[in-house]
């Protein structure tokens, strides 16, 4: 149904324009029998995990789809970039931003890096060589870009900053399967690329990463560290570790890639329609995607800012209370956060400070249709037509005042 009016919003005690919460991250399930056919063929097989059957055909599938010399498939994205810090033989500090999963810069951690944390493009939402380069030191190794909301990470900026001091450079590619840059699907920029197949991703394994390159040696060192057994040495390496993909991820993540055009462009439909609808926003801005290039159009992500009227943390809570359940990615940003938040010097990062106060995302993907997209526009549209009003009920009720 759509709100027209403030005394209607369930933020005002009216009930929800959703019976069922409608969330961000949203599983894009194989239909059925497929499922079950694809899991009759493990039980046959009784092959489990250890290098499976189907671990190599998505290892072949995603090399095919992206056009990479090697993939090698893991535990989840965490993982796969931690194993590809070990990969590239990293030592002492590692540039990255702070607008990004936690996942990300935890991963540098465990790889017994020390992150340093950049700021971001206000346009991109990504690292550039610009606000890269005044953090390299002596202690730099490298680079690890984010291609946040798929979009490429100043690839040709970066890569040249890179090889001008004699780092190396990767990518966290978690959102960014099926996206492209300069005409070539994301997968071989850097020298290695790490992918997530959580639940939540357009390629899902429940839970699963891959990486991706183009280099055989740093191939060979990402699939000796995955497996702990040394009966699978492909390269001197040090440290090992589990990060080994069950036959039930591959088998799930091959169902992905079988349906990948599909899902795909019933993401781009709903993304359309939240695009033209947010043309007339005052102070709402969606965030887009480069023209011209392919995308997977997995989310959508607004920017609150002071001409909307009101804060993007009263428009969360006019959201979540209609039972759209919008999220403050990435907040508070992983600078704040435990263990980096106890650095003795915090980072200067304006931009993804502003960024962290003014973005929200809203539910994008198999549970939203047409209807359930104009349903949240038009919340949207009714909140900035009264943003004055329900500031200041809002805040009258922080501050315990009735009404
Ligand atoms: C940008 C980014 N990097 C890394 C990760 C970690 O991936 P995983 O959940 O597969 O460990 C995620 C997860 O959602 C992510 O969004």
């Amino acid at each position: 149904m759509r709100k027209e009016t403030l005394e209607q919003l369930a933020l005002f005690g009216s009930p929800p324009s959703f019976a069922e919460e409608i969330p961000v991250g949203q599983v894009n399930l194989p239909p059925w029998d497929e499922f079950k056919a694809a899991f009759n063929g493990i039980f046959a097989r009784g092959h489990y995990t250890n290098h499976g059957p189907l671990v190599a055909e998505l290892e072949e599938a995603v090399k095919n789809a992206l056009g990479v010399r090697h993939a090698i498939c893991v535990t989840n994205g965490t993982i796969a970039l931690a194993i590809a810090a070990r990969a590239l033989r990293l030592g002492g500090q590692v540039i990255v931003p702070a607008f990004t999963f936690p996942g990300t810069v935890q991963a540098l951690s465990w790889a017994g890096l020390e992150p340093v944390f950049a700021d971001v493009d206000a346009h991109t939402h990504g690292l550039t060589a610009a606000s890269v380069a005044p953090h390299i030191g002596p202690q730099t190794s490298a680079v690890l870009g984010v291609h946040l909301w798929g979009t490429a990470c100043d690839p040709s900026g970066l890569a040249a900053l890179c090889d001008a001091h004699g780092l190396q450079l990767f990518y966290d590619a978690a959102h960014a399967f099926g996206c492209s840059h300069a005409g070539q699907f994301i997968g071989g920029l850097g020298r290695i690329e790490a992918f997530s197949f959580h639940a939540t991703k357009i390629i899902s394994g429940a839970e699963g990463g891959c990486l991706t390159t183009n280099d055989d040696e740093i191939a060979a060192r990402a699939r000796t560290i995955r497996n702990f057994h040394q009966a699978h040495s492909f390269a001197d390496v040090g440290l090992r570790i589990n990060g080994k993909m069950s036959e039930a991820q591959a088998a799930m993540a091959l169902l992905s890639l079988r349906h990948f055009d599909a899902h795909r462009d019933h993401n781009r439909r709903i993304f359309m329609r939240y695009r033209e609808r947010a043309a007339v926003w005052r102070g709402v801005r969606l965030y887009d995607y480069p023209n011209g290039e392919a995308h997977n159009y997995q989310y959508a992500v607004l920017e609150v800012d002071s001409a909307a009227g009101l804060s993007r943390d009263d428009l969360l809570d006019l959201l979540r209370a209609e039972n759209v359940l919008a999220r403050r990615y990435f907040h508070p940003g992983v600078h704040h956060l435990s263990p980096y938040a106890e650095q003795a010097r915090p980072p200067l990062l304006p931009v993804t400070d502003a960024l962290c106060r003014s973005s929200l995302q809203i539910p994008l993907g198999p549970r939203v249709d047409e209807g359930i997209a104009e349903v949240i526009c038009g919340l949207i549209d009714l909140a900035l037509a009264h943003a004055d009003e329900i500031g200041r009920r809002l805040q009258a009720r922080r501050e315990g005042v009735p009404g």
